[in-house]
């Protein structure tokens, strides 16, 4: 198993460019079994997520294609993704696959509409929450189709195809807004989503449905409105740039000190955060090329947060900002209210020598002078990076164990930190 090894206390600079959103690519490209014509994705992140999505889409029949990378070609230039699913062979996603990313789950909105039947695994628990689907099928129920739960799979029928409706979420979801949106563009009439999730990543799927003919109003704010149609067709669209990706380089920069532009970074899908990092201390200066980040040798101020959905605090950060705020002069104050259980690189940033007090949902994070370097383990994709971030902020040497959790979602991480200055590689085995 790969691990990554950094020495730490080296000062960032230079400039590191932002891939594709790993939670746009993945919506984006279910979206392509909407139609039976070729949708092109550009700018698609070479993630491990990535992959597997391409081989759970390949299950239901769709053909894909990589292309516009030549020899030469910078290796920051995301790749350009053309997905058909002109034959949907088999409407079954099952348990193998599902159970390893739970954003395969979605696939069940877009059969259900395009094929009016879908047969896919419950995804079950992972290591941050229970995370059910129960608003799904709240949502999928009141579009007109019938769910039976059957040995761990969810069965969905509409044999007569769906029909438009009011779907109020209790809760803002995510998945649940790309899903019932999705289902939705193919519906007979009109579905209004409310309390849909305003994520960034909402916004570009809608924006692609759109351009494929859908008709949807209000994408990015809390009430979506569809009007369904009967077919869609292929287009081509642009993944949008990571704002986790972003913002964890952002707060990179701040725990190490140094001075980095992040290229390509779109500043207004991150305003939260962006303010945490600079009441913490670094300047963050918004230029034509993207976001530039300082920080000078001075101490850092401990911040308050609470993860919120967007436009809050985004929980996918609040690992990393942990990591910053460990050596903050003074105590802060972290509240995680999107998972219940997204505290699990606690004990690990412990063993750096941080000092983090657990209650629930709340974290105490006690600011310390110095980390010092250490093994420790990844437990997931947000948590494995703050120990990275805290590596990078650390004196001495930190081996981070299980690294195919950032696999998952950071493209070329090593490569990108060692380009600005950071002495980090990746040991294989
Ligand atoms: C998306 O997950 C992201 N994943 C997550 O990023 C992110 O942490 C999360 O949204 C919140 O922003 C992708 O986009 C691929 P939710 P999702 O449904 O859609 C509860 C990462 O690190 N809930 O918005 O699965 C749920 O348990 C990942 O990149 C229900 O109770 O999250 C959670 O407490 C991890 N019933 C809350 O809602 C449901 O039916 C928000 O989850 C659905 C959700």
């Amino acid at each position: 198993m790969d691990r990554i090894r950094i020495e730490g206390g080296r000062r960032l600079s230079g400039a590191i460019p932002i891939s594709g959103a790993k939670n746009a690519t993945l919506p984006l490209m279910i979206a392509s079994l909407l139609t039976d014509q070729k949708l092109t994705l550009e700018n698609v992140p070479a993630l491990a997520d990535v992959a597997l999505l391409k081989r759970i889409l390949a299950n239901h029949g769709v053909d894909y294609m990589v292309s516009g990378k030549r020899a030469g070609d910078a290796p920051n230039i995301g790749e350009t993704l053309t997905l058909s699913a002109e034959n949907i062979v088999d409407t079954t996603a099952p348990y193998e696959l599902v159970s390893r990313m739970r954003a395969s789950f979605w696939v069940v909105g877009p059969l259900l509409a395009r094929m009016r039947e879908a047969r896919v695994s419950l995804p079950g628990g992972c290591a941050i929450g229970t995370r059910p689907v129960d608003f799904f099928l709240m949502g999928l129920e009141a579009l007109g189709a019938k769910i039976d739960i059957e040995g761990g799979y969810v069965v969905a029928k509409a044999p007569k195809g769906l029909s438009g409706a009011r779907v109020h979420f209790p809760h803002v979801s995510v998945g649940a807004t790309h899903t019932i949106m999705m289902a939705a563009t193919l519906a007979k009439g009109e579905t209004l989503i409310e309390n849909a999730a305003s994520e960034p990543e909402v916004r570009n799927l809608a924006d692609c449905l759109i351009k494929m003919g859908a008709k949807i109003d209000g994408a990015g704010t809390p009430k979506i409105r569809i009007s369904g149609v009967d077919a869609l067709q292929g287009t081509t669209h642009r993944v949008l740039s990571d704002r986790i990706e972003t913002g964890t380089y952002a707060m990179a920069v701040a725990a190490a000190g140094g001075d980095v532009l992040l290229e390509h970074a779109e500043p207004g899908t991150l305003q939260a955060a962006l303010d945490a990092i600079t009441q913490a201390g670094a300047e963050i200066t918004e230029t034509n090329a993207g976001i530039r980040v300082c920080r000078n040798s001075s101490g850092l101020n401990p911040v308050d947060i609470t993860t919120e959905p967007f436009p809050g605090f985004p929980t996918d950060l609040q690992a990393q900002f942990m990591a910053l705020m460990t050596r903050a002069k003074g105590t802060s104050h972290i509240r995680e209210t999107i998972f219940e259980n997204r505290f699990m690189h606690v004990q690990e940033l412990a063993r750096l020598g941080a000092d983090i007090h657990l209650d629930g949902q709340d974290a105490t994070v006690h600011g310390v002078e110095h980390l010092k370097g250490a093994q420790v383990m990844a437990t997931d994709l947000r948590a494995s990076v703050s120990l990275v971030i805290a590596g990078l902020a650390a004196e001495g040497e930190t081996e981070v164990n299980r690294v195919y959790h950032l696999d998952r979602g950071f493209e070329r991480l090593e490569q990108k930190l060692s380009a600005c200055g950071a002495d980090i590689e990746r040991l294989s085995g």
